[in-house]
């Protein structure tokens, strides 16, 4: 294979910055069709060029793409000041446009990336340029209040935010005055003892951040969904978005619920055919951080077809991007979905999500009114209680229940995201836990998870967690989805509504999405708590800024969980009836 690279050309803005591009041409007269990727995390860093998440370079050159990568402006080798999302837009609608107008482009452009690559690309695809045909972005979120910065309950991923920022700071510390290099020290230590990051209280007023990273206090500043966020949610603007894209994403990924609630946004309201039809979706094993995509966990393996290497990613990229950039006339796809199926532990091609044949089953909570804990005796049951009770635990936000995998981002000593075994949250007090009896026959659970709680708090405002979990023959609990409800956000996540401590309330908990046969011989089981942390942040229960209380300001919260007839709290699970997928398995 041949091909040249340019270096560092510059690329210019509207407002006369000019962002650091390497082009990669391939061999040939062209004019070629290009894929732009728009990266924070330098351009020129080998981690662009062999993340088994993102597709092959070479290979794309070799296909006949100009790759085109440039690094976004303040980062790297891009002049200008990094403030998150805020630029993304308006720079990446003038380098399509100028890429378009390059004698080497034929002006057919696609994008790609992940994660912050990502974000990017729905901004241009809201922004309708004519030259962006496709985009395909991976483990990334169209709407950054929902994922990765708070959550569809309103709390705060406060493992993701601080963390990343605190990844951000650094690398802005390098390009900033001497003096400010003080930092650094303060900044990798939150790193490699995560307790020190997350733990102080109030959140707000991380200086070490903040100095280097100003958005981060803008951040905490807006805990609503407001005009901060609605302006760089592409998800508020889907009839705007006419070009199909390709979505890839991983079933214990930080971004998993918006990759899928970006697919049927487009499914719904995409702005063109090719919008709403063209699309893909492809999800495995998988979480966020490099070098966790084997779909191997020290808790749960899903054996070789878990790995990405089995997913062809760099295949999938081409093949979209030659029907909808290169506009090859190609046999139709059967299927726009193909999902890991977990507990079967096998890919499966399906027509659309949710599968069309999805039946949406209640399993409510029940039992004596003592699910305190693994050994309580809490109930899932498809039939409606008989009888009222109501479970009770005191939330102290000074000890929260401790994140055990799921979608935290960090990968720091002791925790990692994935699967992990839920024993040590099962054996605390605060974590009520209902689960059905030893199942005879395999239960197909894929789609999105709900849970509607009949609530009850002392305070006027806290959280409410639910957590899907798989419990073993062997009793390993196995983390699939889970979720958080702010109380005050019951309602809206624009106008908070504080709850009269002592009124009941009825909550409903987006759990996330999850693909996994519940094997015979295992259990479906439900923890339900109010806190989840560092993932998220925790409540202080007081009704007031979250993120400006202190540890002396807040308050222990008596909650109750009331479920029966009159109460019918219950987990919505997305069955899928098949043949059994067990009788099949080697
Ligand atoms: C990422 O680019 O990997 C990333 C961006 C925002 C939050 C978490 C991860």
């Amino acid at each position: 294979m041949t091909f040249t690279v340019e270096v560092d050309v510059p690329v210019p803005m509207r407002d006369g910055v000019a962002l650091a591009t390497n082009v990669w041409l391939p061999d040939g007269p062209g004019p070629f069709p290009a894929l732009l990727v728009r990266t924070p995390y330098g351009k020129d860093d080998a981690g662009l060029y062999g993340n088994p998440k993102l597709p092959d370079v070479f290979t794309l050159v070799e296909a006949g793409y100009a790759v085109v990568a440039q690094d976004v402006r303040g980062t790297s080798r891009s002049p200008g000041t990094f403030v998150p999302h805020t630029h993304e837009g308006p720079d990446s609608v003038d380098t399509l446009t100028w890429l378009a107008a390059q004698p080497w482009c034929d002006g057919a452009v696609g994008m790609w990336g992940g994660s912050y690559m990502g974000f990017s690309q729905w901004q241009a695809a809201s922004h309708g340029v004519p030259a962006l045909r496709a985009i395909a972005p991976v483990m990334t979120s169209a709407d950054p209040y929902a994922a990765p910065w708070r959550s569809p309950g309103g709390a705060l991923s406060q493992d993701a935010v601080l963390t990343w920022s605190t990844l951000a700071a650094l690398r802005n510390l390098r390009r900033g005055p001497d003096e400010g290099r003080g930092d650094a020290g303060a900044l990798l230590s939150g790193l490699s003892d995560p307790r020190s990051l997350h733990e102080p209280l109030p959140i707000d007023g991380r200086a070490v951040v903040t100095r280097s990273l100003p958005w981060l206090g803008e951040v905490l500043a807006h805990p609503e969904r407001d005009a901060f966020w609605q302006e760089i949610a592409s998800t508020d603007h889907g009839e705007r978005i006419t070009v199909p894209a390709l979505h890839i994403g991983g079933w214990f990924d930080v971004f998993v619920g918006e990759t899928v609630r970006s697919y049927r946004m487009l499914r719904r309201r995409g702005g063109s055919a090719a919008a709403r039809d063209g699309q893909r979706l492809i999800i495995g094993p998988w979480s966020h951080p490099d070098g966790t995509d084997l779909g191997t966990y020290p808790d749960r393996s899903f054996g070789l077809a878990g790995s990405i290497k089995t997913a062809g990613i760099t295949e999938a990229h081409l093949r979209f991007f030659d029907r909808w950039v290169r506009g090859r006339e190609l046999p139709e796809d059967t299927h726009r979905v193909r999902i890991f199926v977990m507990g079967a532990d096998e890919w499966r091609d399906e027509p659309d999500w949710p599968l069309p044949d999805t039946r949406y089953a209640g399993f409510f909570l029940d039992g004596g009114g003592r699910a305190n804990t693994a050994h309580g005796d809490g109930i899932l049951t498809p039939d409606v209680p008989t009888e009222e009770a109501t479970d009770t635990f005191r939330y102290d936000p000074r000890d929260p229940v401790p994140s055990l995998g799921g979608t935290v981002l960090a990968t720091a000593p002791g925790s990692y995201p994935g699967p992990a075994d839920q024993a040590a949250a099962e054996a605390r007090e605060d974590v009520l836990c209902f689960t059905t009896p030893v199942l005879e026959r395999p239960v197909e659970v894929i789609g999105h998870v709900t849970l509607v709680l009949h609530i009850r708090s002392s305070t006027p405002d806290t959280d409410f967690t639910g957590k899907l979990v798989d419990v073993h023959p062997d009793g390993r609990a196995i983390l699939l989805c889970e979720g958080i409800q702010r109380v005050r956000y019951r309602k809206s996540l624009t106008e908070p509504a504080p709850l009269a401590p002592g009124t009941d309330a009825e909550l409903t908990l987006d759990l996330g999405v999850t693909a996994n046969v519940f094997r015979s011989g295992h259990r479906i089981r439900l923890e339900v708590s109010s806190s989840n942390f560092p993932r998220y942040d925790r409540n202080t229960n007081t009704g007031a800024t979250i993120a400006t209380e202190g540890a002396d300001d807040v308050l222990v919260a008596v909650n109750h969980v009331h479920h029966g007839p009159a109460h019918p709290s219950r987990l919505i699970l997305p069955v899928s009836e098949r043949p059994a997928s067990e009788e099949t398995r080697p």
